[in-house]
């Protein structure tokens, strides 16, 4: 199957009531673990890549891994999806790439960190849309801001300083178009989420159920989403590493977001854990190791294992066969025609 659109798979999804992990990668193996994770549930795919990561794995090397699995994987349909695009220059130099979705994340201004206006931002994210829709290719905004910072990208605030204004949403997707909305409700990336285990009053659950409410049709996205599992902070402990105390968000919570417009939730940290736990244990239990294969082996497996687990979770699982993918030139048309109507 050729890549598709992440427009696509999300109203599939809505139709479906599911949501859709969306895992970021940086090299082959990260691209293997999530392939065969989709593979062994039978689940569609999305596939994302940051500005760090094209950076670390150079476009072209991103691009043709991704057009190996396609090749490899006729059966399941792809998404290529830019996450935090930082302008419209990174978003257009993505489209030109070959990705089959991008995020511009004009929340923040182009330097990823300073919180931008909320007229910077409709501007930004309008001028990404008319790029992409001519292509078919789809847009996730971002109203709101994330708490954290990842790889330098992200205004290091506090999770709850800037929680996304339900008005605001509406008016956003209005005067931009964008497919799909990450909005902000007490989430961030990374690991150190939460000092306490979160209950159900730590997220802004009643925001997302507002903002959907307000936009029915707008699949909503939840960024910084990892669950950070106790068990797989426990085992890079156990082999020397030195995370502290912390709390991700929970799995129900991601449901309830899922039950409510949530169509496609964000998950890096959890992998990024599952590959550095599972390497610390060979490097510890068997130190006289040196062929990477010993330990890049078991790190895919580990990040396989968490992958497909989310899989079932968010609900994707089992929808491969339900739908025949529609082409970028086809989403194109469609987009030129309802901007017409
Ligand atoms: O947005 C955050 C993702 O975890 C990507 O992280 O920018 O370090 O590649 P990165
Ligand atoms: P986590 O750091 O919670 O995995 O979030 C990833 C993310 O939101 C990528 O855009
Ligand atoms: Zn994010």
């Amino acid at each position: 199957m050729p890549l598709v659109s992440m427009r696509q798979l999300l109203d599939e999804a809505a139709k479906g009531g599911y949501g859709v992990g969306a895992f970021n990668v940086n090299n082959m193996e990260q691209i293997q673990a999530i392939m065969e994770a989709a593979r062994e549930t039978k689940s569609p795919v999305i596939v994302q890549a940051s500005r760090g990561a094209r950076a670390y794995a150079q476009d072209r090397y991103l691009y043709h891994l991704m057009l190996a699995a396609a090749e490899l994987y006729p059966e399941l349909p792809i998404v290529l999806h830019l996450d935090h695009g930082n302008s419209v220059e990174t978003c257009k130099s993505a489209i030109d790439m070959g990705f089959t979705s991008v995020m511009m994340d004009g929340s923040l201004m182009p330097d990823g960190k300073t919180p931008s206006t909320f007229e910077y931002n409709v501007q930004a994210t309008r001028e990404v849309v008319a790029l992409a829709h001519a292509k078919g290719v789809t847009v996730e905004g971002e109203i709101g801001v994330l708490g954290g910072i990842e790889d330098g990208h992200g205004a290091g605030v506090d999770a709850l300083s800037h929680v996304t204004d339900p008005a605001q949403a509406e008016e956003f997707v209005k005067l931009t178009g964008v497919d799909a909305l990450a909005i902000a409700i007490g989430t961030s990336h990374g690991a150190y989420k939460f000092a306490k285990k979160p209950t159900g009053e730590t997220l802004k659950m009643q925001r997302l159920i507002e903002i959907h409410q307000r936009l029915p049709k707008t699949h909503l996205v939840m960024h910084g989403s990892s669950s950070v599992p106790q068990d797989l902070q426990d085992v890079i402990n156990q082999y020397g590493g030195e995370l502290k105390p912390t709390f991700g968000v929970p799995v129900e919570e991601i449901q309830l977001g899922i039950k409510n417009g949530v169509r496609k939730i964000n998950v890096d940290t959890d992998n990024r854990l599952a590959i550095t736990g599972a390497i610390r244990k060979v490097f510890m239990e068997t130190p006289e190791k040196f062929d990477p294969r010993d330990y890049l082996k078991p790190a895919r497996q580990a990040m396989q294992r968490v992958v497909a687990t989310r899989m079932q979770q968010f609900g994707q699982a089992g929808h491969i066969a339900d739908y025949a993918p529609i082409s970028l030139e086809e989403m194109a048309r469609r987009y030129a025609q309802a901007a017409k109507a």
